[in-house]
């Protein structure tokens, strides 16, 4: 007989942790969530906040969202992306990032209803965490896993309490691992993985210290450091990011990984912002220093029985592209609803094993993407004629010759040009972050043939309602006027049909099934106004027809039309989904 017993147990409250124990919670699931420490996340790790998560949070509740954006540094002030020899030294280039560049912006507005920000992991944690605890999530700190031993029905999970020493168990039915990089539940299930761990070496130094006259002039996330050695090791470059404007910083310096790690002590933090801020005077006030490794490693499976792992615990990377903590809270929103759906009874076990078919992908794309960002540094350094290895001396000459008024200067202009342009595919890739589309038994294509890409779908979001993609964004009103964005018709731990004029049959369909689904008509007289034909140009469906939407807003199935037996068609659709 376990010591407790709860539905699912959460082994971390990092933002895997947290955001699935949120949603969990929300949904009405019994959740437990232990962490080792005491308290959250210490140090500000992630901070790109991308579109995508912002609209998990919104589903949250327009409270968590509205929280979240009054902590975050806004998408104005996150742009102009720096390369410099140091922040008081020579400029090298600039990009617009994060889209906040006239085109990009265009795209963000079109592809969503929440905006892109800055938002440290110090105040992310928080916030889910709160959400998880106030809807009902037990917290269990200072408590850490040890072990599981699941069997047909459930799993036994032993803890020990950091405070008393003591052990205890849990028995739930389900166990989810967001224990982070050194996942002890993944290496327990013994789950694949691909690619490797340490394959470069960095430091964080944490430190504040009033940087404004070097940079509110051209407001960014992140300055990039040319120096001797700033291709050594790290993330590509040297790293001066700023953590809250303008005045608290983390600066992110490669060491070679074929040496004992340094230690980063006062001395050492105030010598390297020194060199990289360009300042010999400089003081700083220390927060805090650490080392850690550049991993470049995936998990092939995400789930063992009725032990799942998400978050870092399975795609372990560079924070190149800030896809880190964006991707943990989106493993989060994909299984919570599946869970929940089991729980309660409303879907077979089945479903549980569309997360791994749906997730493992994109952890296998967002760690490749984010390694090929580092390397993709390489040709600045070429462009500079400084790769491989360089010095002071042959930084000032090649600093100097791209100033020249010859054929080889033009040419290392327009080569250094080119080199910092190609970085929107670190610095602006809103494909990578908005366009993941599912593969799986959760989602019925009925046959129909996936749209083709219309750009580079790495850099840009290609709406479409094809099963398994996100339902797209669109403002549509209500009668009373009241604007909405398509997303926020669905969500919520419920399945949703919409559907409109001429659809009702379809209505009815889904509410004769004992699964509880929202039903959402889009038309003239109808609820929902679609008075800007936006919706209509979108949904790629008749009026008659009808898009089945999963609780985490991709689209399960479509009709195009008004089929002979909507019921019929609906059920089918609906057992094969949730594995019934
Ligand atoms: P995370 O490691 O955050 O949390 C793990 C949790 O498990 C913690 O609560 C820990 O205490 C707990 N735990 C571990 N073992 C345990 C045990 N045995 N028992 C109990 N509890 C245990 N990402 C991003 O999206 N945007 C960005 O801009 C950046 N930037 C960035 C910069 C830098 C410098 C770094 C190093 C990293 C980033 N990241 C990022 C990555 C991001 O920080 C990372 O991906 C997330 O923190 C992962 O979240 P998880 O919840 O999966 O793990």
């Amino acid at each position: 007989m376990a010591d407790f017993s709860t539905d699912v147990l959460v082994i971390g409250t990092g933002p895997a942790g947290s955001a699935t124990s949120a949603l969990l919670a929300s949904y009405g699931v019994k959740v437990m969530v232990v962490n080792r420490y005491r308290w959250l996340s210490n140090t500000p790790r992630a901070h790109i906040t991308n579109q995508r998560t912002m609209e998990v949070l919104r589903d949250l509740g327009p409270e968590v969202e509205a929280e979240a954006m009054m902590h975050a540094t806004p998408q104005a002030l996150m742009g102009e992306n720096v390369f410099c020899e140091s922040l008081t030294g020579e400029e090298l280039g600039r990009m617009k990032s994060w889209g906040t560049s006239p085109l990009s912006k265009a795209e963000h507005l079109m592809s969503s209803p929440c905006e892109m920000n800055d938002l440290p992991q110090t105040f992310m944690e928080p916030i889910l965490f709160k959400t998880a605890c106030a809807r009902g999530a037990e917290a269990r700190m200072s408590v850490e896993y040890v072990s599981h031993e699941q069997d047909a029905e459930g799993v036994t999970t032993t803890c020990r309490d950091r405070l008393s020493g003591q052990t205890f168990t849990v028995r739930s039915k389900y166990l989810v691992g967001a224990d982070g990089g050194n996942s002890l539940v993944a290496e327990h299930l013994g789950l694949p993985f691909e690619g490797k761990m340490g394959v470069g070496g960095s430091m964080n130094i944490l430190f504040k210290a009033d940087l404004s006259r070097h940079v509110a002039h051209r407001p960014s996330v992140l300055y990039w450091v040319m120096q001797p050695g700033a291709d050594v090791g790290g993330i590509g470059m040297g790293l001066v990011r700023m953590v809250r404007p303008w005045n608290e910083w983390l600066i992110v310096w490669g060491y070679d990984i074929t040496q004992p790690a340094p230690v980063v002590d006062e001395a050492m933090a105030t010598q390297v912002a020194r060199q990289l801020i360009g300042d010999p005077e400089l003081e700083i006030d220390l927060i805090s220093a650490n080392t850690w490794t550049v991993n470049n490693c995936f998990a092939t499976h995400m789930q063992k029985g009725r032990v799942f792992i998400m978050g870092d615990a399975a795609h372990r990377h560079p924070p190149s592209n800030g896809l880190g903590s964006n991707t943990s809270i989106q493993d989060g929103y994909n299984l919570a609803w599946k869970l929940a759906a089991v729980v309660k009874g409303q879907a077979g076990p089945a479903l549980l094993e569309s997360y791994r078919a749906e997730r493992a992908p994109i952890a296998r794309q967002i760690v490749t993407r984010a390694n090929q960002s580092i390397a993709e540094f390489g040709p600045i350094f070429e462009a500079l004629g400084m790769d491989g290895g360089v010095d002071h001396d042959k930084i000032a000459r090649s600093m100097a010759a791209r100033c020249d008024a010859t054929p080889a200067g033009e040419a290392q202009r327009e080569a250094l040009r080119k080199a910092i342009a190609f970085k929107a595919y670190e610095f602006d890739c809103h494909g990578v972050e908005m366009n993941q589309r599912y593969a799986s038994g959760a989602v019925v294509t009925d046959g129909q043939t996936p749209p083709a890409p219309l750009a580079d779908m790495e850099l840009h979001y290609q709406p479409t309602t094809f099963p398994g993609a996100r339902l797209p964004h669109v403002w549509v009103f209500d009668r009373k006027g009241g604007k909405h964005s398509t997303l926020d018709l669905t969500g919520k731990g419920q399945f949703t049909l919409i559907t409109g004029i001429g659809g009702e049959a379809w209505a009815e369909a889904a509410e004769a099934l004992s699964l509880p689904i929202r039903v959402v008509k889009i038309g003239p007289r109808c609820a929902i106004e679609d008075h800007s034909g936006d919706w209509a140009r979108a949904r790629e469906i008749t009026d008659a027809g009808c898009l089945l939407v999963r609780p985490d807003q991709h689209v399960a199935w479509r009709s195009p039309g008004l089929t002979a037996d909507p019921k019929a068609d609906l059920s089918r659709v609906l057992h094969a989904i949730l594995g019934l």
